[in-house]
């Protein structure tokens, strides 16, 4: 459906993406995951038409785009700030793109009244100005701007982050239903680990320009590919030279644990046999109501173990605990060249 094959693209001494290729299937929710700068809206800027790469080529449905004016691409594009424009109406907003398309008035009453009824936005709302709706309503609208004019890809650059907490949350929900029920296939960026693993089918995980992972959620997660896809999706531990020698992997390698793969031997619940047992000494815990966070000190390592509450005894700070590792579930790097 989409497919990025060897794209560069630089501004003037800068690479922001030395050599991207992806694919992304019909219908897919895929996401560009990575920290702020790493070049995401870059990428999603060159399929859209707005950044031109140096090198390769971008292809929608096999046929080639990389050259092709925006306007032409069928690609609908959701700006991180929405760009709505403030001196007209939502119902102007979303028929904006219709004008220009030399729509007739008619044609442009029914697509806005179907594609506003879709997103859930109400004939009130339509005769508002932009600034007197809240975040996600706002949201709503630039959607349904991008949606109007039937593009076969939404691209939706971080249209969470401006929000606050609690709505973000409740929105990725919204987000997710409508591109499900839209069938349209998506690319979303962020740089919200979490949004990335509750809301895509696959993930790409980038890097200073690069993609060093490619997979779905429980592939980055539980098997992330490099150093950095590891620390960047989740919480993790590093274990200790003494600690990684004793489990059996090379000490060449960099080893993680995922927090919640580490075990705490508690009254009720004793290791599983097939864990390596550690003694070690309690050095913190934090409270965080579904679980606490325990800080183990096992060889030499500040092993984070998270444990969720079931009410039973539990080590205290500074006591000896048991704890249990299953190697298979360290994560191990070799270093190489930063
Ligand atoms: N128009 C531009 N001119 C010069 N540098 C740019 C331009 N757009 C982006 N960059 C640079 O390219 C890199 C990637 O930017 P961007 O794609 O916006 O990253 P992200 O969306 O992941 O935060 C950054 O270092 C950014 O400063
Ligand atoms: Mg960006």
């Amino acid at each position: 459906m989409i497919r990025y094959e060897n794209i560069e693209v630089r501004f003037g001494d800068f690479t922001a993406i030395p050599d991207l290729s992806l694919e992304v299937a019909e219908g897919e929710f895929f996401t560009l995951l990575g920290p702020s700068g790493c070049g995401k809206t870059t990428a999603l800027r060159t399929l859209a038409g707005f950044a031109q790469p140096t090198c390769g080529e971008v292809y929608v449905d096999d046929r080639r785009v990389t050259h092709l004016p925006s306007d032409k691409r069928q690609v609908g594009m959701v700006f991180q700030n929405y760009a709505l424009f403030p001196s007209m109406n939502v119902w102007e907003n979303i028929a904006f793109g219709l004008k220009l398309r030399r729509h007739s008035r008619s044609q442009r009453q029914d697509l806005v009244a179907d594609v506003a009824r879709r997103v859930d936005l109400t004939e009130d709302q339509l005769q508002k100005n932009p600034s007197e709706l809240s975040g996600g309503q706002q949201q709503r609208v630039a959607i349904a701007r991008a949606l109007v004019l039937q593009p076969k890809i939404l691209l939706l650059d971080e249209p969470l982050s401006n929000l606050d907490a609690k709505l973000r949350g409740q929105l990725r929900g919204q987000l997710k239903a409508l591109q499900s029920e839209f069938g349209i296939t998506t690319l979303y960026v962020t740089h919200d680990q979490d949004e990335a693993l509750t809301m895509s089918d696959r993930i790409a995980v980038f890097n200073r320009g690069r993609v060093e992972q490619v997979g779905t959620p429980r592939e980055i997660y539980d098997s992330s590919a490099t150093e950095f896809v590891c620390t960047f999706i989740g919480a993790a531990t590093h274990l200790s030279a003494a600690l990684t020698e004793r489990l059996g992997i090379s000490t060449s390698h960099l080893s993680y644990l995922r927090l919640e793969k580490a075990l705490l031997e508690t009254a009720g619940a004793p290791l599983p046999a097939e864990y390596a047992r550690f003694t070690g000494t309690v050095l913190a815990e934090s409270y965080h109501g579904t679980h606490t966070i325990y800080t183990v000190d096992v060889l030499g390592a500040e092993l984070k173990i998270l444990q969720r509450e079931d009410g039973g005894a539990r080590p205290q700070v500074g006591e000896p605990a048991e704890v249990g590792i299953h190697p298979s579930h360290v994560l191990s790097y070799a270093e190489g060249p930063a």
